[in-house]
């Protein structure tokens, strides 16, 4: 795969499979851009096939990224939802994960999924993301049902269109902040300096500048967040997956990177799935959505 063939810095042995995430299950991060769900993540069997050759034939020219995205569906979703899931059910053994969840999204709304523990929040955002595959309803973006996707697209669309920002950064430990924003320009096929270019470019604008040739281990946490953030952000993703994306921080820091992702997706008109089980990070969600028992329940809160 990529980071094989000698256009990426070497990794830790055990490091990221996919040069993105870290080994969280390295065979169900394997495809290029995917925190792996836990330890039976591959095991699920939605993305088995898109291991390396997946990625490596994913890097795609310029042009194949974008006719990819654009080429997806002709026209958005008829309810004009971006995203929309649709009776999503999840089983793991005897456990329900999501039992008839559903969920729609618009184009550059912030919308919080809250709920206890266990309720099914990851899990729904790992069906929106395209990343497990629902056992039935189905998960529409722009109109097209994800499950209905060849591998190879549906891993594309991944990095073409979808951003994600996870609790523990995941930030590739070997490689600079730098480097690591760059890494998914890299993988859908930029050059070394257009990407270095465009990294850097993010890091300035999110005020990150100082930390660009910094490792992750020399940041702090919320510094370490808020690359996570910028690294989100550089494809021009329409959707931004967070998954308690400040659950590792204090909350001054926690603010800082919520203040931060919001705006910046706000600015592009990109949308956000925000999953946080605190109330002040809800806060900068336009909606809530309670998820419970593998169901999804909207709350009524006017911003
Ligand atoms: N890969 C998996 N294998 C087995 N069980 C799983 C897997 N992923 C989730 N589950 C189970 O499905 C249920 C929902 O899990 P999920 O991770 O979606 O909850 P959550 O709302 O995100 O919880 P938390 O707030 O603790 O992160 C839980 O009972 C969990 O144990
Ligand atoms: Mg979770």
């Amino acid at each position: 795969m990529s980071l094989a063939n000698g256009r990426f810095p070497a990794e830790g042995a055990s490091g990221a499979a996919d040069g993105l995430f870290p080994a969280e299950g390295a065979s169900g991060a394997a495809d290029g851009l995917f925190p792996a769900e836990g330890a039976s993540g591959a095991a699920d069997g939605f993305f088995p096939a898109e291991g390396a050759s997946g990625t490596a034939d994913g890097l795609f020219p310029a042009e194949g990224a974008s006719g990819t995205a654009d080429g997806l569906s002709p026209a958005e979703a008829e309810d004009g939802a971006l995203l929309s899931a649709t009776g999503v059910r999840k089983t793991y053994g005897a456990t329900d994960a999501l039992a008839g969840a559903g969920l729609q999204v618009w184009a550059g709304e912030v919308v919080a999924l809250m709920g206890p523990s266990g309720a099914g929040k990851s899990t729904l955002l790992h069906c929106l993301a395209g990343i497990v595959r629902p056992d039935a309803g189905t998960v529409r973006y722009r109109g097209a049902d994800l499950a209905g996707l060849p591998d190879r697209e549906r891993s594309a669309l991944r990095r073409t269109d979808f951003g994600f920002v996870f609790q523990f950064g995941q930030l590739v430990p070997e490689l600079t902040c730098l480097e690591n924003v760059a890494l998914p320009l890299r993988l859908n096929g930029e050059r070394n300096r257009a990407a270095a270019k465009r990294a850097r470019e993010m890091l300035t604008e999110l005020g990150l500048a100082e930390v660009a040739g910094k490792r992750p281990g020399e940041v702090s946490g919320g510094q370490g967040q808020r690359v996570a953030v910028a690294r989100a952000l550089v494809t021009g993703p329409r959707v931004v997956f967070a998954d308690e994306p400040t659950g590792a921080l204090d909350s001054l820091s926690g603010e800082q990177v919520m203040q931060l992702l919001t705006a910046a997706a706000r600015e592009r008109n990109t949308a956000i799935v925000l999953v946080t089980h605190e109330a002040r990070v809800a806060a900068y969600s336009d909606r809530e959505v309670v998820v419970r028992d593998g169901r999804t329940r909207a709350l009524e809160v006017t911003r």
